[in-house]
């Protein structure tokens, strides 16, 4: 199957060919596409606690680097050209947001890590930069210029708030309009000024470094480890040196430390909590007046359910994982729950066997009545 998204190709060929290898540009990859939000709509979700916001002013040197939430007044006196406001994680608070990510879902959900929105002005740009992770860049309203550099040099600047490249020597540069869409793969340079007021859609990736995972699968293990036994030495011999950890002591701390084991299981537990924890900002918010199990179960036996867009539902190795939680659930409810991890919704009528877990995570706010 080939889709437009992908310029022709098929989700398997963009993989095996493109994916995490090179950028390609892709004309009117969503047809008809001119965003999903107006920039007012947007300077009120910068001004929300619970949504991450930064603002950029400058279009050379210096930058100014903001973070929000930001108030009303912070956006009166900005200046009519030269700056760029940048929301994160727009698919947690608008189902449209969400609904355009659900069209990547040739990548592993484990690998997703938010939509994120700009809106700049002319001339706005985060500046020549490069980023650790694979980006869709799709143009909603609006011409943005992008220039892009496979450049192995990759020194930043030292006295700025961004990530500046030091240097950045374009190779190739096209104006993108509403539906084009840009694919870089990580460390490809890029800059992208707007041409005129303009908004771009990042569908971005995560990838987490290799000490990331190590420190995190250790504190898994310090979690779930237990360790029989307790240091002891009947055979113990008067040393010439008392305040010498001797050999014999260091070899049995070795021996101990050296039981600590871990198999393919304990991977596939740590990666689950890992990869299904949502980022520290989010919250998850419980429903204001809960509807009765009998009332959920029939509206969710009408409409379906739907996992709330910051919910993180993944499975590995016959386990299930939701929001950093573990669980193993029964055979029949297996097959509903897949496709509750992979659609993020689950049509009506509701699969008896899961009713009672599902009412749980609604009344944690995980999940809520399908209402599409
Ligand atoms: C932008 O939308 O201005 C920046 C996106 C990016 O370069 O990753
Ligand atoms: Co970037």
């Amino acid at each position: 199957m080939t889709t437009t998204l992908l310029g022709g190709l098929s989700p398997s060929r963009f993989l095996r060919d493109v994916w995490h290898k090179r950028p390609l540009l892709i004309r009117n990859a969503v047809p008809g596409f001119s965003g999903l939000l107006s920039p007012d709509e947007m300077r009120q979700l910068a001004r929300r606690e619970d949504v991450e916001s930064r603002l950029i002013q400058g279009s050379g040197t210096p930058w100014q680097l903001d973070h929000g939430p930001f108030k009303k007044s912070d956006f009166k006196h900005l200046p009519k050209t030269g700056w760029t406001l940048l929301v994160q994680s727009l698919n947690h608070v608008l189902p449209e947001a969400d609904a355009l990510l659900a069209r990547f879902d040739f990548i592993p959900h484990a690998r997703l890590d938010d939509l994120m929105v700009s809106y700049a002005v002319p001339g706005g740009s985060v500046g020549p930069h490069f980023d650790s992770y694979d980006v869709f860049l799709l143009q909603g309203e609006g011409h943005r210029r992008w220039q892009i550099s496979t450049q192995t040099d990759l020194a930043i600047l030292d006295d700025t708030p961004l990530k500046i490249l030091r240097r950045f020597e374009a190779e190739e540069e096209w104006v993108l309009g509403p539906g084009d869409m840009l694919y870089l793969p990580p460390h490809v340079a890029h800059y992208g000024v707007a041409e005129e007021a303009c908004m771009t859609y990042s569908i971005g990736f995560r990838a987490p470094t290799a000490d990331e995972l190590a420190h995190g699968f250790l504190m898994h293990l310090q979690d779930t480890l237990k360790l029989e036994g307790r240091y002891a030495d009947p055979d113990l011999r008067r040393q010439a040196h008392p305040g010498e950890i001797g050999r014999a002591m260091l070899a049995q701390i070795e021996g101990m430390i050296a039981r600590i084991k871990w198999g393919k299981r304990d991977i596939a537990e740590f990666a689950g909590r890992y990869l299904s924890e949502p980022k520290p900002n989010v919250f998850f918010v419980a429903p204001d007046d809960p509807l009765s199990r009998a009332a959920f179960n029939r509206q969710a036996n009408k409409a379906g359910v739907a996992l709330d867009p910051k919910s993180r539902l993944l499975f590995a190795d016959g386990r299930f994982f939701i929001n950093g939680e573990a669980f193993a659930p029964a055979a029949d409810e297996i097959p509903a729950l897949k496709q509750l991890a992979d659609r993020h919704r689950l049509a009506a009528p509701m699969p008896a066997p899961l009713r009672e877990r599902l009412y749980h995570w609604y009344e944690a706010g995980w999940l809520e009545i399908d209402d599409q």
